[in-house]
C-alpha cells in the first residue's frame, strides 16, 4: 500500500474492547496474567517493558521506514543512547558525521567518551576520508543527513556500501526528512534514527525518539537496552505522536513547498548575504539532494548582511515566526544555532564545520506563504538600521 495510506492505517488497529478506531493511550503500569502458566499470553507484562500504545507507534514506524521493527524512547537522545548502549562497548570506536545535533555531540563527547568509547568526527559527505577514518575497532558509523543546522548532506548509499565492507553498523539520523522522503533501510543503512519530537509530531505537543531496525537481531539488541535500561516512551506521548504521524506527507509537502518560497525569496534578498536550501540549484549537494530523496524538506538557514547584530535583530523582530528551539512543527520556528541548539559544540568545532555566528535557521512551517515571507521581509528592514 502507498505511503498515505500506510501513515494513516499501519500498526493500529480497532481497539478489541470497544472497537475506538484510535489506539487508546492505556495508561496502566501492569497487565493481569491469566495464569502462571499462561504469563504474557496477551503479551504485555509490565509498561517498561512494553505498552500497547507505544507498540502502536513503535509497529507504524517501522512500516514507514521498511524496517524490520522499531524501538521508541522518550527523546531523539534517548534513541541515539539505545544505540550506543546496544552495539557500542568500552574500547570501541565510533565515526559520527562532524555536523550533527549539538546534542549528539555532547552525548558523544561528555558522556560516552567517559566510558571508554572513542569518537571522529569526520566529513562523512566525503567517502575518501570516511575510509581513512576506520580503525580496526571502528563499530559504528552514525550520519545526520541533511546535518543540523547546515544542511550538509551524506550520500547514505556510499557510506553504507563502505560500512558494509567493513562491517560496521552503519545508523541515519533521519530527523529532517522523515521516511516520506527518504528512506536510509533502502539506501543500504542498518539502522534509522529519529527524533520524533520533529515531524512525526508535527504540533509542538511531545518528546520523543526512535530507532527502526532492518532486522529482528539489531531491533532486539536495542529492545533488550530499551528494557534493561528503561527507556521509554510515555502512552500519552505515543499517542499524540500516532495522531501527528497520520498527516506527516501533507505536512511535509506544504511544508517545503513554503521553505522553496523562502529560499527563492531570501536568496533576492539585498540584505541576505547566503541563504543555504537542498532545494535551490545553488546547493553545493543540490544533484544528490536528488538522487537520495524524493523531497528537500523544510529547513533552510540564511546569513543576514551585518553579521551577528544584524542577524539578531532580525530574530528578536519577527512576527509570526517564533524563536524557539525545535524544528518540524506546523509552527515556523527561527532558531540561533550558536546560542541555542549547539551551544554544546566548542566554538572552534562549530566554525570549522560552518556553524557560523551569524548563521539563522529557519523550520518553516504550515502558514499562509505570504504571511511568512512578509513577516521575513519586515525583519529583515530592521537589520539595516
Ligand atoms: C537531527 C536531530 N537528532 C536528534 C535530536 C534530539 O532529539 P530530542 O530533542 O527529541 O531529544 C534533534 C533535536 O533537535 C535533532 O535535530
Amino acid at each position: 500500500m502507498g505511503f498515505n495510506t500506510r501513515q494513516i492505517h499501519a500498526g493500529v488497529t480497532p481497539d478489541p474492547v470497544t472497537g475506538a478506531i484510535l489506539t487508546p493511550i492505556y495508561q496502566t503500569t501492569t497487565y493481569v496474567q491469566d495464569s502462571v502458566d499462561e504469563y504474557l499470553a496477551k503479551g504485555y507484562s509490565y509498561s517498561r517493558s512494553s505498552n500497547p500504545t507505544v507498540r502502536a507507534l513503535e509497529q507504524k514506524l517501522a512500516n514507514l521506514e521498511g524496517g524490520a521493527d522499531a524501538t521508541c524512547y522518550g527523546t531523539g537522545m534517548a534513541a541515539l543512547q539505545a544505540v550506543y548502549l546496544a552495539f557500542l562497548n568500552a574500547g570501541d570506536h565510533a565515526i559520527v558525521s562532524d555536523v550533527v545535533y549539538g546534542g549528539t555531540y555532547r552525548l558523544s563527547t561528555k558522556v560516552f567518551s567517559r566510558f571508554g568509547v572513542s569518537f571522529s568526527f569526520v566529513d562523512t559527505s566525503q567517502p575518501g576520508q570516511l575510509r581513512q577514518s576506520l580503525r580496526p575497532n571502528t563499530r559504528l558509523i552514525l550520519t545526520e543527513s541533511p546535518a543540523n543546522p547546515t544542511l550538509k548532506l551524506t550520500d547514505i548509499a556510499a557510506v553504507s556500501a563502505i560500512a558494509r565492507e567493513a562491517g560496521v553498523l552503519h545508523a541515519v539520523d533521519n530527523t529532517f526528512l522523515t521516511p516520506y522522503y527518504q528512506r536510509p533501510l533502502e539506501l543500504g543503512a542498518d539502522l534509522v534514527v529519529h527524533s520524533t519530537t520533529k515531524y512525526f509530531d508535527g504540533h509542538n505537543a511531545t518528546v520523543g525518539g526512535a530507532v527502526v531496525a532492518r532486522t529482528k537481531e539489531l531491533d532486539q539488541a536495542l529492545r533488550f537496552v530499551q528494557n534493561a535500561a528503561g527507556m521509554i516512551l510515555s502512552p500519552q506521548a505515543a499517542f499524540l505522536t500516532l495522531q501527528g504521524c497520520k498527516t506527516l506527507s501533507v505536512r511535509l509537502e506544504r511544508q517545503s513547498a513554503n521553505a522553496l518560497a523562502i529560499a527563492r525569496f531570501l536568496e533576492g534578498h539585498p540584505q541576505v548575504e547566503r541563504v543555504c536550501y537542498p532545494g535551490l540549484e545553488s546547493f553545493p549537494q543540490h544533484e544528490l539532494a536528488r538522487r537520495q530523496a524524493s523531497g528537500f524538506g523544510a529547513m533552510l538557514w540564511f546569513e543576514v548582511k551585518g553579521g551577528v547584530a544584524a542577524g539578531k535583530a532580525l530574530m528578536d523582530g519577527i512576527r509570526v515566526w517564533s524563536l524557539a528551539e525545535n524544528l518540524g512543527s506546523v509552527e515556523s520556528l527561527i532558531t540561533h544555532p550558536v546560542t541555542m541548539t549547539h551551544g554544546a559544540v566548542e566554538p572552534a568545532e562549530r566554525l570549522r564545520v560552518g556553524i557560523t555566528d551569524g548563521l539563522v535557521r529557519a523550520s518553516v512551517g504550515m502558514e499562509d506563504v505570504e504571511d511568512l515571507i512578509g513577516a521575513l521581509d519586515a525583519a529583515l528592514a530592521l537589520t539595516r538600521r
